[in-house]
């Protein structure tokens, strides 16, 4: 079945942008001129997704108010609510009936990816096998424990690999690989029975990826490895360098911001 749906989960509360985020959701903060939402729903269009459902909370109402102005010829853009933020499971979970028993993608707000390469080949993926696939970079040993951690088994093509464990945010004893998720899934409906099922972790949230755990474990989860550009602006460091480096790629001002820099660090 085609995957037609991208949902983007936008009603958590931003705590690492404080104070920012008191009046201002962290999915709205611009890249240079553009909010950082507007590059995944770009993304979401330009891999022929035709509808975008954004989860958000009613505290964070300007992502209703962009939402309402986003939708183009080619994409239509929609909201869902989660009444209070219980993790990005559960942000999935009141997706359910609007993505309507279809595949879907999940594309996660920030994390802003160099082009729509990455979605595209998942989708391709998910349209082969009918399996749920997401996105895996390889990271140096210190970084593993950042984020969920995969185990593989085998290795169909070169960059396609079977998940059989994962391991959030593992301790450098769990640690089984230099693969870790990154944001970005296409999703057989089924992950919403499992996202029933699981229980919320230590911290009280329900994890998307204890539900993708219930996959692995059946066989029924695939992996791309990716080296595609991906700037992590969910911290106002990472939020920092992809507005210099989308910047300094763009016609209009890379030239001038790279005359700037290179005036200031001239010795
Ligand atoms: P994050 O954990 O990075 O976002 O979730 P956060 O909770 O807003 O950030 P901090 O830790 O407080 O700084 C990844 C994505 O999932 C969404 C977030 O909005 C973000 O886009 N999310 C997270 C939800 O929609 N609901 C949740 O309950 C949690």
């Amino acid at each position: 079945m085609a995957v037609r749906t991208a949902v983007i989960p936008a009603a958590g509360m931003g705590t690492r942008f404080l104070p920012a985020t008191r009046a201002i959701p962290k999915e709205l903060l611009p890249i240079y001129d553009t909010p950082a939402i507007q590059f995944v729903i770009d993304e979401a269009a330009a891999a022929g997704m035709q509808r975008v459902v954004i989860v958000t909370s009613r505290a964070k109402p300007s992502i209703e108010k962009y939402a309402a102005s986003a939708s183009t010829d080619k994409v239509a853009v929609s909201v869902v609510y989660q009444d209070s933020p219980l993790g990005l499971g559960h942000a999935i979970s009141c997706a359910r009936d609007a993505v309507a028993g279809e595949p879907f993608a999940v594309m996660l707000p920030d994390e802003i990816m160099g082009d729509s390469s990455l979605i595209k080949e998942l989708v391709k993926l998910y349209e082969k096998t009918s399996k749920s696939s997401i996105g895996l970079k390889k990271v140096p040993p210190t970084e593993v424990s950042s984020y969920g951690n995969v185990g593989t088994s085998d290795t169909s093509s070169e960059n396609v690999v079977t998940i059989n464990r994962i391991i959030e945010k593992p301790k450098p004893a769990e640690v089984v690989s230099d693969l870790v998720i990154i944001g970005r899934y296409v999703l057989a409906p089924n992950i919403f029975d499992h996202l029933a099922a699981i229980r919320p972790s230590s911290n009280g949230e329900l994890q998307l990826t204890d539900a993708l755990a219930l996959l692995a474990v059946e066989s029924q989860l695939l992996g791309i490895v990716s080296d595609i550009t991906r700037y992590d602006t969910g911290t106002p460091m990472g939020l920092l360098r992809a507005v210099i480096e989308i910047a300094l790629g763009r016609k209009d001002i890379g030239p001038q911001l790279q005359t700037w820099l290179e005036n200031k660090f001239r010795s």
